[in-house]
């Protein structure tokens, strides 16, 4: 079962733009790049810092604590092929920014 959930307007995540969301037990990142809204989990593998404060320079963010980097299209780690972050499937309904979750994705209480 999946589900569409409402993380913010477009307004709040502008051409470059990097935000973080809390939704479900979940962190997501997202992020304005390519002229598309991406989504990525907001917690990086690394050791759990906050991808969505993280810096945007084109396609890629650099994670705020170690500086690991991530293609916010796909999630991939540019260095290591085993290191991809999962990525969300976005829409924009309106001014909403929509992200489509998994109900298992929820993380447990
Ligand atoms: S927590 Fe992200 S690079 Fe270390």
């Amino acid at each position: 079962m999946t589900s569409w959930i409402p993380l913010a307007t477009v307004a709040e995540c502008p051409p470059g733009a990097s935000l973080e969301r809390v939704v479900e037990g979940r962190i997501i990142a997202l992020f304005h790049a390519a002229g598309q809204i991406h989504a990525l989990d907001g917690v990086c593998p690394h050791q759990g810092g906050p991808l969505g404060k993280g810096l945007l320079t084109g396609c890629v963010v650099t994670c705020p604590w170690h500086g690991w980097q991530f293609d916010v299209r796909s999630g991939q780690n540019p260095l290591s092929e085993n290191v991809r972050q999962p990525v969300f499937s976005v829409k924009i309904e309106g001014e909403e920014i929509l992200v489509q979750l998994n109900d298992e994705d929820a993380a447990e209480p």
